[in-house]
């Protein structure tokens, strides 16, 4: 069986192993790495659970294979928030929304929603559904993610324009 050295910068940390030519990213990520954040569900691409960035694109860790991260960037929910008390915005209202109950699809939301939040991109709550529809959460808590998202940007505008309005002086 072929293996390949893969040099991959993971939440800002380079990373080099010897991997399998067949190992996906999700196994990458859980199994060498340890980041167990990154969930696996459905395995074959539909549920979304394993979501990561890939030089800041969403993609499906799970349809991933490790080799093709070989000198690219990967960000996962482990390089989110910095701890507990200081997490991302959107980590911060699907807490205060309650956007999660379980929480194993939580990591691939925030993922796929964090390229987003980041462009200052404004959504109605049709666009967040929108935004969301490649998510699957099983306890189908959606309307608190929308929520959750809805006051994520909200708090986003609201901080940069007082940062504006503050620097306008
Ligand atoms: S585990 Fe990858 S999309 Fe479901
Ligand atoms: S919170 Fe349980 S699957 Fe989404």
């Amino acid at each position: 069986m072929s293996t390949h050295r893969v040099t991959v910068e993971v939440n800002g940390e380079t990373h080099t192993r010897e991997v399998d030519a067949r190992l996906l990213l999700s196994d990458f990520l859980r199994h060498h790495l340890g980041l167990r954040g990154t969930r696996v569900g459905c395995e074959h691409g539909v549920c979304g659970s394993c979501t990561v960035l890939l030089s800041g694109e969403p993609v499906r860790a799970c349809l991933t294979l490790a080799v093709q991260t070989d000198g690219e960037v990967v960000d996962t929910v482990e390089g989110l928030g910095e701890n507990t008390e200081h997490m991302h915005p959107l980590q911060e209202s699907f807490s205060a929304c309650h956007g999660l109950q379980c929480g194993f699809c939580t990591s691939g939301f925030l993922m796929s929603l964090k390229p987003l939040y980041d462009s200052g991109i404004e959504m109605n709550a049709t666009e967040i559904r929108e935004a969301i529809s490649g998510n699957i959460c099983r306890c189908t808590g959606y309307q608190q993610i929308v929520e959750a998202v809805d006051r994520a940007l909200h708090t986003r505008d609201s901080t940069d324009t007082e940062t504006s309005e503050s620097n306008d002086g």
